[in-house]
């Protein structure tokens, strides 16, 4: 069966940038990728193709070819449903915040909604991919509301989630270490259904990297893949901790023990915290579906990650404090960074949110500066916490467009986000520019020590 329309429902981080390079990749294929969220496909179409709503780098030169060839963006969300013989479903998919679960769940209501949009529109047979990351076992109840509509639709249910990670999604998408498609390969329909997939990946991807599981591993998949990942990122958090007390550099320990060809050197890098919309809420999930099948052991043990991730945050806010003789009371912190990493617009569960929150409860003055984020983000993140009336967000933080509005006059100034541009930055400027004695705090690991006490900064790094 070879595919000749596929629609995506979701045109955010993973549907667009996954999309763009299908489209691109398969020039026979029409994508149409359509979301309820009027102004982001207005954004995906704006002439400017510098104005896309997301920022990855390489990502505007691909929507450039492909867009209006056989890349469409669209709110007409119906049509592209009824015209596709493959749909994916990249919508959200957040931590609960309301009823049970709530604060550990995975919200489904929007995957719910768009299989019963499907059930509604479709009148000829579909294979329905799940993009999305979802619950080991979603797919059982996606099928429970697409097997009961009495119009004969036939209905294949594929997971194929999506292992990009944000700031390299082109290349990641180019060339992943693999591609995981799971699916019914016991009966012929389903074998039928993966392959017609593995046929759209295989257009630039080797067949030996897709891989082909059931439904059930693939999703489980997701949720562990991230699982691990942020584990080790906790893993070494934790170590910079002791680091510091005891005189080792945990620049120095993750590399000597990355160098361990069984531990590897990847996601050994300290920081203050990982951020990002998938960390924290797929392990939540893993921790809450454990739970729920009574395996308390194996929900503690996943739930650690988050506790040290969380441990992290509040550590370095509260170490900034201590520094600067334990009050911050009335002083002005410069922030440099708000988005999660470095290349990506994105904020999602950023670092920098929890830093900032805590220094405003403790009566800081903060100011920001960010290359990609747009200022209502910025206001926006900071309200969504809730911890003070908004307009005191807006009184007590002020939103700059470059570093070294940051340094005037600042009591110190922080690094949250690994930009390449803080690295170039004229540092002796900033010094200049601070109060004395002028604390430079490193949450990243970005600048050199020597250099940076050299100029005359009180310096403060993560892990040594
Ligand atoms: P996102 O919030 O950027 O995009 C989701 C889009 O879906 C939004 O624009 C929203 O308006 C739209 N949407 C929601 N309900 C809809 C409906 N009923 N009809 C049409 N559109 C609807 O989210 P994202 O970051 O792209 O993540 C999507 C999924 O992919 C999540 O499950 C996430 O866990 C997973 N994922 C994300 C990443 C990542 O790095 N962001 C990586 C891998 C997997
Ligand atoms: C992650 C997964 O990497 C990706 O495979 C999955 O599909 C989605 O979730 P993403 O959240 O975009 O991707 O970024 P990632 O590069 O994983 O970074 C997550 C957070 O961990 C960032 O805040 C990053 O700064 C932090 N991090 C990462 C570290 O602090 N140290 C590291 O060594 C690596």
């Amino acid at each position: 069966m070879k595919i000749k329309n596929i629609c995506c429902i979701g045109a955010g981080y993973v549907g667009g940038p996954t999309m763009a390079v299908i489209a691109q990749k398969c020039p026979e294929i029409n994508v149409t990728v359509v979301d309820i969220n009027e102004s982001r496909i207005a954004a995906w179409n704006d002439d400017d193709v510098n104005n896309i709503p997301i920022y990855e780098p390489g990502l505007s030169n691909i929507v450039g070819e492909a867009r209006g060839r056989n890349l469409f963006f669209s709110t007409d969300v119906d049509a592209a449903i009824d015209q596709a013989d493959m749909i994916f479903i990249s919508v959200n998919t957040p931590t609960k915040t309301y009823g049970i679960g709530k604060g550990m769940a995975a919200d489904l209501k929007f995957i719910e909604l768009c299989a019963r949009q499907i059930a509604r529109v479709a009148t000829t047979d579909k294979i329905v991919v799940e993009k999305s990351t979802l619950p080991v076992r979603t797919a059982e109840a996606l099928r429970n509301i697409l097997d009961n509509t009495g119009n004969g639709v036939k209905y294949q249910i594929l997971s194929n989630p999506e292992f990009l990670a944000e700031g390299t999604a082109v290349d990641d998408l180019m060339d992943p270490d693999r591609v995981l498609i799971g699916g019914d390969i016991d009966t012929a329909e389903g074998a039928e259904a993966v392959e017609a997939l593995v046929d759209v990946y295989a257009h630039w991807i080797d067949r030996d990297r897709i891989l082909t599981t059931n439904v059930w591993s693939s999703e489980l998949s997701k949720l562990t893949a991230n699982a691990f990942l942020a584990q080790r990122v906790s893993s070494i958090n934790s170590l910079s901790e002791l680091c510091e007390k005891t005189g080792a550099d945990v620049n120095e320990v993750a590399k000597a023990v990355g160098m361990d060809r069984r531990i590897g050197s990847k996601f050994l890098q300290s920081s203050v915290g990982f951020g990002g919309s998938c960390f924290q809420k797929d392990i939540l999930n893993l921790v809450y579906i454990a739970k729920s099948y009574g395996l308390n052991e194996v929900a503690d043990y996943w739930e650690q990650v988050i506790i040290m991730n969380d441990h992290q945050k509040r550590r370095f806010a509260a170490n900034i404090v201590k520094t600067l003789f334990n009050t911050v009371s009335g002083k002005k912190i410069g922030i440099l960074g708000w988005a999660f990493k470095k290349d990506t617009n994105d904020t999602r569960e950023s670092a920098a949110i929890y830093v900032v929150d805590y220094l405003l409860n403790e009566q800081a003055e903060v100011v920001v500066y960010d290359p990609k984020v747009k200022p209502e983000q910025i206001y926006a993140d900071l309200d969504y916490l809730n911890t003070r009336p908004e307009a005191e967000n807006r009184a007590s933080v002020t939103i700059v467009d470059n570093s070294h509005e940051v340094a005037e006059k600042a009591h110190a100034v922080a690094v949250l986000t690994e930009w390449d541009e803080f690295i170039e930055l004229d540092w002796s400027k900033v010094y200049d520019d601070m109060l004395k004695p002028a604390f430079l705090f490193d949450g990243r690991r970005l600048l050199n020590r020597a250099e940076k006490e050299q100029i005359g900064f009180e310096f403060y790094a993560i892990g040594s």
